[in-house]
């Protein structure tokens, strides 16, 4: 078996009127023609047990698009039980055949499911047809491609022997359940991280993101269209805390793939530390969390490239990006020549309506949110140190929708230059055109996060020095790029410090987490 070389799948453009938005808009009427039934698929078999619950457009919160049931705690032993029963024969599938099936999920992620995904991508999550197209379309087939094409490489690894000798690497998938906590913003996070654990040999017990169950009830329909066999991977909607209570205390809780904030991460952790003597193995505990991401120039940079990628990179999907610059650190000469531009074109973004092509960004996921990022801007107002430019107001009424908002500060080391909001704001702290080591020296120290970085220089010695400094501050730094959009088999996606474990997305690394080897070693 050869997996086929991996490629990027394009992203169409969605020019109005195009036949590509004729038909994304036509499966958006089919969503949206009735309230879908969102059920716990385990074992292949759907339930709306539980009490149920609405999913919302977020740029239309009176728009009912679904319910969810929630998980009761047998309905959370059932979904164990259905991954336990389905381990002995998943595990032993023979990789290439796993890999089949998810490499045909990605050629349905491209092809028949595409503009659904894209539809329900854009009206759950709220993004827009662009954002929603690299995402649910681009990315989910990216994932299922490359990484078929890693785990080829990953199983073809086979030791050295003597004459006379034989040696195997048994690369098997850990025994026990992982458990997958996905978050709302990437429908491609979702969709990667049961199947890469599953992809793996491992059998999974997948809880989404309630705001992402629209589009993520697509993507399980999808995996088991691909072939994949039941219980393999079961999906279960409810309460976080109440689903990974009871299934992190179970023994035989195998390892975590999370993706969401760093609080909840470490509260994982800690829950697992509660149960460690109870555990069959030791569990394996992946997390990509938080993150502060900045974008600093020197005062050689390129003026127009630092302007379009601040506002790309923190107002593009309302800054909902794990990735999203929220805090910046430009030189004087440089704010000098983009503060007007950038502040006239923050404020000419429209927020809006997805459907419509006009509009630059969709609302925020949810109300509380929006009211996180409403407090935040009203503290950043009332300080003497910060001057807002531009924005700084929510609209609730219809949708959760918040203006892309910039303030500058004097203070580099105020609260918006380090906490994370995962909205559309942006922090602007200017420093003088000599101090370029020690702003570099600021931004390390300030960096209790350490996920996306950019640096914009064309002074090639700036640059060396900044990525020295700067080494730990991130783990994917883009140099003279926006800190957004790190594409599959180029970028791998991880970051350290307070933003996860670093075993970066889309690598080997990632793949081989959820091994656990097993040597034999033969006299013949
Ligand atoms: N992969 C996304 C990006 O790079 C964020 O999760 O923007």
């Amino acid at each position: 078996f050869k997996v086929p070389t991996p490629y990027n799948e394009p992203s169409r453009e969605f020019r109005p009127g195009s036949p590509e938005a004729a038909s994304v808009k036509k499966a958006i009427a089919e969503v949206t023609s009735s309230v879908r039934d969102l059920p716990h698929v385990i074992n292949g078999e759907r339930s709306m047990t539980g009490e149920l619950r609405n999913v919302v457009a977020p740029h239309r919160h009176s728009q009912v698009l679904g319910r969810i049931p929630t998980a009761d705690e047998t309905v959370i032993q059932a979904a164990i039980d259905a991954a336990l029963a389905a381990q002995h024969d998943w595990s032993r599938t023979p990789w290439w055949e796993r890999a089949a099936i998810f490499l045909r999920a990605g050629d349905l992620a491209a092809g028949k499911y595409r503009d659904e995904l894209v539809a329900t991508t854009m009206l759950g999550q709220s993004k827009t047809f662009h954002q929603a197209e690299i995402d649910a379309a681009s990315e989910v087939a990216d994932f299922f491609r490359y990484n078929a094409h890693l785990a080829q490489q990953i199983f073809s690894d086979q030791p050295a022997a003597l004459q006379g000798e034989g040696n195997t690497l048994d690369q098997r998938g850990l025994e026990g359940f992982v458990l997958a906590i996905t978050p709302f913003n990437f429908t491609a996070i979702a969709s990667n991280l049961p199947t890469t654990a599953a992809l793996m040999g491992n059998v999974v017990v997948w809880k989404p993101s309630e705001k992402s169950a629209l589009s993520n009830d697509v993507l399980m329909r999808m995996f088991e269209e691909a072939g994949l066999p039941p219980g393999v991977i079961n999906l279960i909607h409810g309460s976080g805390r109440a689903i990974s209570d009871y299934a992190m205390a179970h023994p035989d809780f195998a390892g975590l793939n999370f993706t969401g904030s760093t609080d909840v991460f470490r509260s994982l952790w800690k829950k697992t530390g509660e149960h460690i003597d109870q555990y069959r193995s030791f569990p394996r505990l992946v997390g990509e969390t938080g993150g502060k991401n900045a974008v600093v120039a020197h005062p050689s940079a390129d003026t127009g490239a630092v302007r379009a990628s601040l506002i790309r990179s923190a107002f593009e999907y309302s800054g909902q990006k794990c990735s999203a610059a929220s805090r910046t650190y430009l030189p004087r000469s440089v704010w000098n020549v983009i503060k007007d531009e950038l502040i006239e074109t923050t404020k000419s973004l429209r927020v809006g309506d997805v459907v419509e092509h006009e509009t630059f960004t969709g609302a925020v996921i949810d109300e509380t949110s929006l009211r996180k990022l409403e407090a935040a801007i009203e503290k950043a107002k009332g300080l003497e140190s910060h001057t807002l430019l531009a924005g700084g107001n929510v609209h609730p009424e219809e949708g959760w929708f918040v203006e892309p908002t910039i303030f500058e500060t004097t203070d580099p080391h105020a609260f918006t230059m380090s906490e994370e909001f995962f909205g559309p704001l942006l922090t602007v702290y200017v420093y003088e055109d000599n101090e370029w080591e020690s702003v570099l020296d600021l931004v390390d120290q300030t960096s209790n996060y350490a996920l996306t970085l950019s640096i914009f220089a064309n002074d090639r010695r700036a640059i060396s020095l900044a990525l020295d400094k700067l080494r730990n501050a991130s783990g994917m730094t883009y140099v003279n790029d926006k800190p957004t959009g790190a594409l599959m088999g180029q970028v791998s996606f991880g970051g350290g410090r307070a933003s996860g474990t670093n075993d970066k997305t889309g690598s080997r690394l990632a793949l081989q987490r959820w091994l656990s080897g097993r040597f034999i070693h033969e006299n013949f």
